[in-house]
């Protein structure tokens, strides 16, 4: 009986484990490339390098998820996009989803690009390269950003510190609720086996 009981808390160990280790998502080696990129371009422009905003970041992923099915050739309908004039399809469900304030994003600017396999250079010098995009990195009132990408397309979604592109969750922490909920949840649980 007491080894069965020790099985059952390893095996809840290894799924404690688990659920910490899942990647919040993928692709993160081209983001992270691009990113770095990104800011050295704007230290090369002697502007502070961007901030990584964690609700841009989930923003540009559930917009690259948006647009993941679309041929490249429809980018420039998507671009560039400040929020409160956006093409971009069901925006403000993903900024709902991604508990975002809308009044914090009327400043902010979306930024897609369809890259073949996302290559990091080719993606970078879409950014850097391009009138359209440059002048928007080179913009020193934007401060924060956050990437996503899938598939070809990669999103850069660019905020401001002023309380109209902030950025701001717009409730409480409805996310560290939900997790406070699954881990009392998941301590009952084992209290039934212990
Ligand atoms: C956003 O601004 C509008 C108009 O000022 C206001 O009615 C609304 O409540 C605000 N929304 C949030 C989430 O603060
Ligand atoms: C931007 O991306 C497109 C699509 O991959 C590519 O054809 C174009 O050369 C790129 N432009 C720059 C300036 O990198
Ligand atoms: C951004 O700055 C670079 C370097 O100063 C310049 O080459 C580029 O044309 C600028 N972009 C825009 C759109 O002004
Ligand atoms: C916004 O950022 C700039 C540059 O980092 C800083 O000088 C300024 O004080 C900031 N403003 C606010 C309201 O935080």
């Amino acid at each position: 009986m007491a080894s069965f009981k020790l099985g059952l808390f390893l095996f809840a160990l290894l799924f404690v484990f688990l659920l910490l280790s899942i990647p919040v998502h993928c692709g993160g080696d081209e983001e992270d490339s691009v990113f770095k990129g990104i800011n050295s371009y704007r230290q090369v422009q002697k502007l502070t390098p961007f901030n990584k905003v964690p609700k841009a970041s989930c923003l540009a992923e559930e917009v690259a998820e948006e647009l993941e099915d679309e041929p490249c050739e429809n980018v420039n309908q998507y671009a560039p996009g400040l929020t409160s004039s956006s093409k971009i399809p069901n925006l403000q469900k993903h900024i709902d989803k991604c508990d975002i304030n809308i009044n914090t994003t009327i400043d902010g600017a979306i930024l897609p690009v369809c890259v073949s396999k996302l290559e990091p250079t080719i993606v970078l010098s879409n950014y850097t390269h391009t009138d359209r995009y440059s002048r928007y990195l080179n913009n020193s009132v934007y401060t924060g950003a956050g990437l996503g990408s899938e598939h070809d397309w990669m999103v850069l979604v660019l905020t401001t510190n002023t309380t109209t592109g902030s950025f701001a969750a717009s409730s409480g922490a409805t996310c560290v609720f939900g997790n406070v909920v699954v881990l009392m949840g998941f301590l009952m649980l084992l209290g039934l086996f212990m």
